[in-house]
């Protein structure tokens, strides 16, 4: 040992040593590659690849021949090569079933059109170590993941050959970290994400340029952040989102253009940016006279306050907002009921020269019997059954109990004006009537006393007399 570490010193002996620790290394290297492969059986045309829940790590083998079915479970380690299925002819599905910890290498499972049907992928219960780039490849006509975990996917983990792709389905899965345009640029008839748990925040372009040319179904899943554009669909046909739970949602996170309907019901969405929903759009195919209805009812959002006034995401947690509207394409027929805000409502909003008080967004105006808000601290203890859930107030009754005491001085203050009114009125009246008395005494004494007719024959007599003539 000490020999070893002396000639260490000995640049001739380093550089022997680090050619033996390279073999080494491409040794141990080979091996990695040449791990001890599953045994498969052949029984009629299914092929079964059995690991038996061995606890080394294996390979799945290149098949052979004419295969219409080929099934995998029971593995705690298994690694999938790239082009295990090359060699294969007629395949129609391939299922795995249990399996611990499974590795898709590039084109691992990719088939071609000439060779292979439409091929069908299974995956129960199976936790994913990589999806690689063009792991699942070619031309696939389903594609099912139910229950398991997918710990990372990577861009273009799943291609299709365009026009192949019937179904999507995701039921049941947790799903770590998969990469901006892991799932790009395919068609596919239906898709359906449920009972799904997204642990990682989702990047932009996750879903990125696909087309849904039946339905999209995203049910009771949950979400952490979705940043903008994370779901961007160049068509979707009918797009129902219901009950699903979001962290947070920002600017423009689902782009998609809807040929047929849209509805999003129940869901709750933690931050909200104001323009989350703005890119919902209507496909250029929608051709009917009528405006294509947006469904959006009993939802939740909780706004936040637009990226540009606040400096960071750590300030707007602290600031609690007033309520934001919400924006949407202005080509959609807006149905919106039960919308909660997870936010206060603030009678600065209100215009209070309004009778009744208005609120001054013109989104919370047009939509005013179907919005609530949360109670405030002092209101949600008298309101709540202690569950300590939020509790939800209507906006009208809002306006009048929260922002009662402003309408309280606003009456208070017409009130008195209108008295301050009626006293001047009274008093020029009053004035009026003084004045009136006083013209008239007034009259009373510059007015000569009417001549009695004795007096007035006397003047007669004497002018007739011309004994009032001075010319005497
Ligand atoms: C409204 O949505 C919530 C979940 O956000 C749900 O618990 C409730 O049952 C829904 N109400 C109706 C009437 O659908």
């Amino acid at each position: 040992m000490r020999n070893i570490i002396k000639n260490l010193k000995d640049p001739t002996t380093t550089s022997v040593v680090l050619l033996y620790w390279l073999l080494w290394l491409c040794t141990t290297a080979t091996t990695a590659t040449a791990l001890p492969k599953v045994s498969c059986t052949d029984h009629d045309t299914t092929i079964t690849c059995d690991c038996n829940n061995d606890e080394q790590p294996l390979v799945l083998p290149q098949l052979h021949g004419t295969v219409y079915q080929v099934k995998i479970r029971n593995c705690r380690d298994l690694t999938v090569e790239p082009n295990a299925l090359d060699n294969t002819e007629g395949l129609r599905k391939i299922s795995f079933q249990h399996l611990d910890k499974l590795v898709l290498k590039k084109n691992a499972l990719s088939v071609s059109r000439e060779s292979n049907k439409a091929l069908i992928v299974e995956f129960e219960l199976v936790n994913f170590q990589l999806i690689d780039s063009h792991a699942i490849s070619g031309n696939i006509e389903e594609i099912s993941f139910t229950g398991g975990r997918i710990e990372q996917m990577h861009p273009f983990g799943f291609t299709t050959i365009k026009d192949s792709a019937i179904l999507l389905k995701l039921d049941g899965v947790t799903i770590n970290h998969i990469e901006s345009q892991a799932f790009k640029k395919f068609a596919v008839e239906k898709m359906t994400i449920v009972n799904c748990n997204f642990i990682g925040n989702l990047p932009t372009r996750a879903f990125y340029e696909l087309e849904v040319r039946n339905e999209l179904a995203m049910l009771n899943n949950q979400f952490q952040e979705l940043h903008s554009h994370a779901f961007s669909f160049k068509l979707i046909s009918k797009l129902s989102l219901n009950e699903n739970r979001f962290a947070a949602v920002d600017g423009e996170w689902l782009e998609a253009y809807i040929r047929d309907a849209v509805a999003l019901r129940n869901n709750q969405f933690g931050a909200t940016s104001d323009i989350a929903f703005r890119s919902l759009g209507v496909h250029r195919d929608y051709q009917l006279s009528e405006r294509l209805e947006l469904r959006f009812h009993n939802n939740t959002v909780r706004s936040v306050l637009p990226p540009s006034s606040s400096a960071h995401g750590a300030d707007m947690a602290v600031a609690s907002p007033p309520p934001q509207p919400l924006r949407f394409d202005e080509r959609f027929a807006l149905s919106i009921r039960q919308l909660h805000y997870d936010n206060e409502w603030d009678c600065e909003q209100l215009d209070m020269s309004a009778q009744p008080p208005q609120p001054r967004i013109e989104f919370f105006r047009q939509h005013s019997e179907q919005l609530l808000f949360r109670a405030t601290a002092t209101a949600t203890a008298t309101a709540t059954d202690g569950g300590g859930a939020v509790a939800f107030v209507p906006m009208r009754q809002l306006i009048v109990d929260q922002c009662q005491r402003t309408n309280y001085t606003a009456y208070i203050v017409l009130g008195s004006l209108l008295l301050a009114l009626l006293i001047v009125l009274l008093l020029l009246l009053l004035w009026w009537r003084l004045a009136q008395r006083r013209r008239r005494r007034k009259l009373d004494v510059v007015q000569p006393e009417p001549r009695t007719y004795k007096e007035t024959q006397i003047v007669y007599q004497i002018e007739n007399a011309g004994l009032l003539k001075t010319d005497l």
